[in-house]
């Protein structure tokens, strides 16, 4: 298949994955609302076109926590990456390096922190989940700042699983689960050599390297139920913020009353994010939570946010809408799955050009330059 626009490398992936993977990725929480409303809200979003502005010197340089970015965007913490493509991880580490902006690696990512690290030239972030196991955490954070890791992402709004039912069906979860994806690997022989076999290990590298065994991931979901600790709060947190050195980011905010507790509590960044639909269906999209948390503490925290966010348009939408940055979750999986780090720098290089086009057509000469001004006003 020709891809042409960033959004194409979603039917890429389809084609390539077995259907537990693509709709682990792909779906939401119960009937799955929030995640349509996601992408919906955001494409409604209206900019102002402005002409004749000389706009022939462009920047979409950055930096968030003093560290350098080509684009203000950076690559989400994408649980089981390494499912997606083979060592998954690095080869998204690698494309994002390459184009000069930060990889985000989950805690239940495959690969480990000690693989991926090594394998670029720039930090990595971190994003930590809080297990019941709360030696854990203490291991993971240290095992994170020695291989350089400087941006720790906490993310607050996975204390149980949501409730997925594709994943039931698909054979990511459920009674029929085994023979699923015994019969879908062997329906898609490309996956099954390249990522099933010559992939391996299959675990949750992290976890196994503290536990000293594999965490095998025939039953993933149930794990996350057994392990996720819902139990967490900002004490927690408070421990977090007195061990980890580096900028501390709270993934996961929705409400502005939310955002201004991490602003008390000292944290250097906010995601606002829904989970890309993942989590509590039914709550409001990214697009629409952002510019009342935007009014509420814009100038007091580093503004991040994420879910929907499919193309350069979109980057540039909730950037007037009032983030720093954003990160991209699915779409640079998609870019993966489909076609591995040649994929996400492909993807990273059509989002940058469409950014371009987009500050031209607004009159943004720079980042900073794009606030609400570009926006239509009278848009709820
Ligand atoms: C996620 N997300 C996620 N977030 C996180 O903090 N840790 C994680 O391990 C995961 N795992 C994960 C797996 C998969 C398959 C997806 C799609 C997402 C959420 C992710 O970081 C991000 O918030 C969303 O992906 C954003 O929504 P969009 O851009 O995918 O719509
Ligand atoms: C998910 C977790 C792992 O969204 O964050 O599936």
């Amino acid at each position: 298949m020709i891809i042409s626009a960033p959004t194409d490398y979603r039917v890429a992936a389809q084609a390539k994955l077995p259907p537990f993977l693509f709709h682990y990725i792909d779906g939401g929480a119960y009937a799955e609302h929030t995640l349509k409303r996601n992408t919906a809200d955001l494409s409604n979003i209206e900019l102002r076109q402005r002409v004749l502005k000389d706009m022939s010197e462009l920047s979409l340089e950055t930096s968030l926590f003093g560290e350098k970015m080509s684009m203000p965007v950076a690559l989400a913490p994408v649980g089981l990456t390494g499912m997606y493509a083979r060592r998954g991880e690095v080869q998204a580490a690698r494309a994002a390096a390459k184009k000069g902006i930060p990889f985000t690696l989950s805690t239940v990512s495959v690969c480990p922190i000690e693989e991926v690290a090594p394998a670029i030239d720039r930090p990595i972030w971190f994003q930590l989940y809080v297990l019941k196991d709360r030696g854990f955490m203490c291991n993971v954070l240290e095992r994170a700042q020695a291989a350089g890791v400087k941006n720790l992402v906490f993310t607050a709004d996975m204390p149980i699983p949501g409730t997925r039912y594709r994943d039931v069906h698909s054979g990511m979860s459920g009674p029929n689960a085994a023979m699923c994806r015994i019969l879908q690997s062997m329906t898609h022989p490309q996956w099954a050599w390249d990522v099933g076999l010559r992939g391996k290990p299959h675990d949750l590298g992290n976890i196994s390297i503290y536990r000293g065994k594999p965490i095998k991931l025939e039953d993933y979901i149930g794990w996350l139920s057994r392990n996720f600790d819902p139990s967490i709060s900002w004490k927690d947190l408070e421990w977090v913020r007195d061990f980890w050195k580096g900028p501390m980011i709270i993934k996961g905010i929705l409400d502005p009353e939310d955002a201004k507790d991490a602003v008390r509590f000292g944290a250097d960044g906010i995601v606002v994010s829904n989970h890309g639909g993942r989590q509590l269906d039914g709550v409001l999209s990214a697009a629409r939570a952002l510019p009342a948390i935007a009014d509420a503490v814009k100038n007091d925290i580093t503004i991040l946010t994420d879910s929907g966010i499919r193309t350069g348009l979109d980057v540039v939408r909730m950037i007037a809408l009032g983030a720093d940055s954003v990160l991209l979750g699915r779409a640079f999986v998609y870019a993966l799955a489909a076609a591995g780090e040649a994929g996400v720098s492909n993807l990273l290089d059509l989002i940058d050009k469409e950014i371009r086009v987009v500050m031209t057509l607004t009159g943004a000469r720079s980042i900073a330059e794009i606030n609400s001004d570009l926006l239509v006003r009278n848009q709820d």
